[in-house]
């Protein structure tokens, strides 16, 4: 709820074509750190706890329906006549609201929630606007609609080809995004027409109309205008991934990890890190990452889904798959893969291994090159490590496979059956020893060499 205790509803503007991202995904579930650029605008808005939510959509309407789940509901519009006309669709799902309406754009996802609530409060001042603008100022106006304002209230809102020089050479731009009462909203967009340049029914003539009936129209100004910056290009996707990841690494170092170099460590939207976490050159994170205190990640690591203990270290080199799990202290080193695999307190696996569907024991000592092969081609299969067990370099562990607790595999073995716990398993051919053979070869083949020449 905002301070102003009245019910929230959500419109969000996404039945644009994107045509320039040049994509069959939908423009709004381009990901950027991982999540859908709609699904980052929808949690800062959930923080407002909005009681309806709707998502105005025009093509790929399945992928946004697929993606929302229950969450929002979809409005249609087709085929798509301006943004005016795009809210309007949102007025079936939205009958008998009377609240508050915030009217976001999908391709407008990094909006704070600080931001939308001074909107709802502005809506909410003793001068009970009609209508709240949110509105910036651009190093470079451009194409944007002018906001023609004097003290806060909106005079007279225009769209780039319809305004007059004099118009253009006001700087305040109209970021798009606004706030309007529930009961109002639709009596309003209702009155405009599409007489203007484009032909289109646009959004921001409810505030032309409100003015009209000498209602107040008020102006919000945000000093960042990276907040209100759409997305419509790769490229631009790009510029947003790059502010975002920027953040959020300075709020990594403001909450207690040392990134040694910030500008190549990118971080998924829900990466958690405690205190005295070290990551080092050019780590990545995937989605669903946990990593406690007193972590080392070394240079050049790829982490997903992976939940890192107190006092673990990582890598150089190290890849970290879903399902990774290192309990306290436990060491994964430089080429090492980890799949669905938990590594109990202490155990180590410090070079050149795959650990998938496993269990390693607390205190395992996993050797270099050992593979746990977990795939017949068609289904995985489990390896389960006993605690201080011993694997050799270079032993490939055939799943459905356990290795008993003390147990010692010896290098090069190819472990197919079970291994009981304190016991040595030694899978390889006996050793052929001839000594003094190779001495006896050397001298027959100089020997030979030399009558030949
Ligand atoms: C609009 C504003 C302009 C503002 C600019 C900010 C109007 C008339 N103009 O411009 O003042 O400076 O945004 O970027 O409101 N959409 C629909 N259905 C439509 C048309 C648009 O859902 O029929 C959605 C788009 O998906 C997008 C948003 O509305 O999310 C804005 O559309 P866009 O065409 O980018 O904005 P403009 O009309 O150029
Ligand atoms: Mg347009």
């Amino acid at each position: 709820m905002t301070d102003t205790a009245s019910p929230l509803a959500l419109v969000v503007l996404a039945a644009g074509k994107g045509t320039r991202m040049k994509s069959d995904l939908h423009k709004v579930l381009h990901p950027i750190a991982g999540r859908p650029m709609l699904m980052h605008l929808l949690a800062s808005a959930d923080a407002l706890e909005p009681q309806r939510k709707v998502v105005v959509v025009g093509a790929g309407r399945e992928q946004l329906a697929a993606a929302l789940g229950t969450s929002a509901e979809l409005a249609v519009q087709d085929p798509q006549l301006g943004t005016g006309h795009a809210v309007q669709q949102a007025e079936g799902a939205l009958a008998g609201f009377a609240g508050d309406v915030l009217i976001l754009y999908g391709d407008v996802p990094f909006v704070r929630t600080e931001t939308m609530r001074a909107m709802l409060e502005r809506l909410h001042g003793p001068d009970k606007p009609a209508v709240v603008v949110l509105a910036f100022e651009p190093e470079d106006a451009l194409q944007y609609g002018r906001v023609i304002a004097q003290g806060g209230a909106v005079q007279k809102m225009v769209e780039h080809k319809d305004a007059t020089e004099a118009e253009r050479a006001c700087r305040l731009c109209n970021s798009g995004l606004m706030a309007v009462r529930g009961d109002e909203l639709f009596k309003l967009l209702a009155r405009v027409g599409n007489d203007n340049a484009q032909g289109e029914y646009y959004l921001t003539d409810i505030v032309n109309v409100a003015n009209g009936d000498g209602r107040v129209c008020a102006v919000v100004v945000t000093d960042d205008p990276d907040e209100v910056a759409g997305i419509n290009s790769r490229a631009e996707l790009a510029e947003a991934e790059g502010r975002w990841q920027k953040k959020r690494r300075l709020q990594a170092m403001a909450d207690g990890a040392s990134l040694v170099a910030p500008e190549t460590v990118w971080f998924a939207w829900d990466t958690q890190l405690g205190r005295d976490v070290t990551v080092e050159q050019n780590v990545v994170f995937g989605p669903g990452v946990t990593v406690a205190d007193n972590v080392v990640i070394h240079a050049f690591c790829h982490i997903e889904g992976a939940r890192l203990a107190s006092g673990t270290s990582v890598g150089p080199f190290a890849r970290l798959r879903p399902g990774a799990v290192l309990e306290e202290k436990a060491r994964v080193g430089n080429f090492v893969e980890v799949k669905n695999a938990v590594l109990h307190a202490g155990a180590k696996a410090n070079h050149l291994t795959y650990l998938g569907d496993a269990d390693v024991g607390a205190g395992a000592n996993i050797g270099a090159g050992t593979i746990t092969c977990n795939y017949d081609g068609y289904f995985k299969y489990r390896t389960v490590i006993g605690e201080r067990a011993f694997i050799g370099s270079n032993s490939a562990l055939i799943a459905p496979v356990k290795i008993g607790a003390d147990a010692i595999v010896a290098a090069g073995s190819a472990v197919s059956r079970d291994v009981a716990d304190g016991e040595l398993r030694l899978v390889r051919a006996e050793q052929l020893v001839k000594p003094g053979w190779a001495d006896r070869f050397h001298d027959a083949m100089k020997r030979k060499k030399a009558e030949r020449k």
